[in-house]
């Protein structure tokens, strides 16, 4: 049995370049992997067909096509081309769903890393990479995890070094929206963003590169937030108690709704975690992850 973690993403750093002539958008995104996980896990037996049992601890995902993860394995199966299989795998889900923290591409990507051990590697990473930009566009940069500077649609990835460890509060309270919606609202609001005053990324990995947790909060920035806070008050609502309880920092993750804060103490972090769970919100202290 062979097992792999699927981190959580927040983006410390996320706005739009342009808007593409495929819908796409062209970002500039900082990406940080997260101790929040889900879990993957993989039985794999000798067999003279071709067999995949796909199954998951949240029963309201669909165990299909309609699942990236899924998906996923069929896409590795087939571009590695692997003959015969008896494969089960497993999605043990702890990320939130539609949240803005990347489960659904952390889990595919968990399952393609997983399926390249699995069968010894039949493809190289800049394979596996193309894959996953396949999937999705955040799929690439969850097969790596760590700190990655993203840029295109999200396919080009650098790791930034230098990061400073320290620990962040993920919340959700409150419905979250499709991608697609958070985006259309965007190109409603900034049309092609040539008139989008950008904030300049290079300040977050200066302050990535120093360690300097302090100076990394205040920089932070998230396009969408000007988009979803003011339809999203339970949002709005968890940067506010964040702060109040001595985050450095609250911002929104991706296209929300989740809302990460950056703590210089534990133990603050866990008190107002302990206080969100209690009002019955989806409240996690973790550290990041490298
Ligand atoms: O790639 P993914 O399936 O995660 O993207 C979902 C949707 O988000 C896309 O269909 C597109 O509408 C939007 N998107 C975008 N620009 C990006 C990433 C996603 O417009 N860079």
């Amino acid at each position: 049995m062979l097992t792999e973690t699927a981190n959580a993403k927040i983006n410390l750093f996320l706005d739009v370049c342009s808007r593409r002539e495929d819908g796409y958008h062209e970002l500039h995104s900082c990406m940080q992997s997260v101790g929040l996980c889900d879990t993957v896990t993989a039985e794999l037996r000798p067999s003279s067909e071709r067999r995949l049992r796909f199954s998951c601890t949240d029963a309201s995902l669909p165990c299909d096509e309609r699942n990236l993860a899924y998906r996923a394995a069929v896409l590795f199966l087939e571009a590695a081309g692997v003959e015969n299989y008896d494969l089960r795998l497993t999605v043990e889900k702890r990320i939130p769903l539609s949240a803005g923290l990347g489960g659904g591409s952390a889990d595919a990507a968990a399952v393609l890393r997983l399926l390249n051990r699995a069968f010894e590697k039949p493809l190289d990473a800049a394979r596996l990479g193309a894959l996953g930009a396949r999937l999705g566009a955040d799929v690439p940069f969850c097969i790596v995890g760590g700190t990655c500077r993203c840029l295109g649609v999200g396919e080009i990835l650098e790791p930034v070094g230098g990061r400073p460890d320290y620990t962040v509060l993920i919340a959700k309270d409150g419905e979250g929206m499709s991608t697609p919606e958070a985006f259309s609202l965007l190109d409603a609001r900034f049309g092609d963003f040539s008139g989008h005053a950008s904030p300049d990324p290079e300040a977050i990995y200066q302050a990535l590169a120093c360690g300097d947790v302090r100076r990394l909060a205040d920089c932070a920035y998230n396009i969408f937030e000007e988009v979803v806070l003011p339809i999203r008050p339970k949002a709005k609502r968890l940067k506010e108690i964040m702060l109040r309880a001595g985050a450095l920092c609250a911002q929104m993750s991706g296209s929300g709704p989740s809302v990460f804060g950056i703590f210089q103490s534990d133990a603050r972090a866990e008190l107002c975690a302990a206080r969100l769970r209690h009002e019955g919100i989806f409240a996690v202290a973790c550290r990041t992850v490298g």
